[in-house]
């Protein structure tokens, strides 16, 4: 092409997940459905750090003009510390998934919450106001929740998890955020599951990752009670399957994951992308994976 012929360079704005592993990441698709739909000029890469090297390749990417970053395992702890200013929900939470480049400095927030929220409530189309929730687990991925969980009025919270110490120690870090949210928030171990049917149950431990089943009453599942799994997979999760065996409705993590990335995309750009279709298209892709 002639320099008459072409055409004025458009820059996009440069995005990216940074993890070890990184290669398996959904959120350049993601992103990239929602910079389509949204009209918004954005790339957005996998970014591999070294297990020691999170901190210089945060810099190097935005030395070289990036505008924020999605951040996944290992490496959330290290970009909460690493965050020059932090949103409430990413203080609650100890930890940040979404870094912003500010002119002022680092902003990091944690939009994980708000994602698994938003799945449950819209996708799901359960309220969250006045339900009895049952917390399992109370390890990162649990504590990261709580307050987004809180901030929807929930009658009750109970956090359960196998190590009862971990439990009460969330549950005294969120003890003035319930009463200012009118929640009942109480827990410890495993005996602490109220042996009768919870509205919404949701399983934050990793014992999905290895087919584990978390220590849980059975009469906590009726058939009213959404169970919900953080985690997702071609095939649905043991957790899954054994919620279903006790009548309850059962979901993955896939929509909470999709409801993460549009919160991320919209601290960045202003504007907030739809969910919902882009769910339903890694549903497909997952389904045909599976089939
Ligand atoms: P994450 O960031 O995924 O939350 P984490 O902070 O290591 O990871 O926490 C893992 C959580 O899963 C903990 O609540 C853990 O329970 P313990 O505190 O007792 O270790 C829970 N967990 C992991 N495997 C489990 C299993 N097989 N049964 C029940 N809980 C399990």
């Amino acid at each position: 092409m002639s320099v008459k012929e072409s055409k004025p360079v458009v820059h996009a704005d440069r995005y990216a997940v940074v993890g070890n592993p990184v290669a398996h990441s959904k959120s350049p698709y993601i992103h990239a459905q929602f910079a389509l739909q949204t009209g918004e000029r954005v790339e957005y890469d996998r970014l591999l750090a070294p297990l020691d090297g999170f901190v210089q390749h945060v810099q190097a990417f935005h030395a070289a003009g990036g505008r924020g970053l999605n951040v996944t395992v290992p490496f959330k702890l290290e970009a909460h510390a690493l965050a020059h200013k932090l949103s409430p929900r990413a203080a609650a939470a100890g930890a940040v998934n979404t870094l912003r480049f500010d002119a002022d400095g680092i902003f990091g927030d944690n939009t994980d919450g708000f994602g698994l929220v938003r799945d449950i409530e819209v996708n799901l189309g359960v309220a969250l106001e006045g339900a009895r929730v049952l917390l399992l687990g109370a390890g990162g991925a649990a504590r990261g929740v709580v307050l987004p969980m809180l901030e929807r009025r929930p009658r009750e919270i109970t956090i359960v998890n196998r190590t009862a110490p971990k439990a009460h120690a969330l549950i005294e870090q969120f003890a003035g955020a319930a009463g200012e949210f009118g929640c009942i928030l109480s827990g410890g171990g495993p005996q602490d599951v109220d042996p009768k049917p919870y509205d919404v149950i949701v399983n934050a431990t990793a014992g999905s990752l290895d087919a584990a089943l978390p220590e849980c009453d059975e009469r906590a599942f009726g058939t009213g009670t959404l169970a919900y799994d953080m985690m997702y997979g071609a095939q649905p999760t043991v957790f899954m399957r054994h919620a279903q065996a006790l009548g309850a409705r059962a979901a993955d993590g896939l929509g909470m994951l999709v409801e993460q990335a549009a919160e991320s995309f919209f601290v960045w750009r202003g504007v907030r992308p739809e969910g919902a279709p882009v769910l339903a298209a890694l549903r497909a892709q997952l389904a045909a994976q599976a089939a």
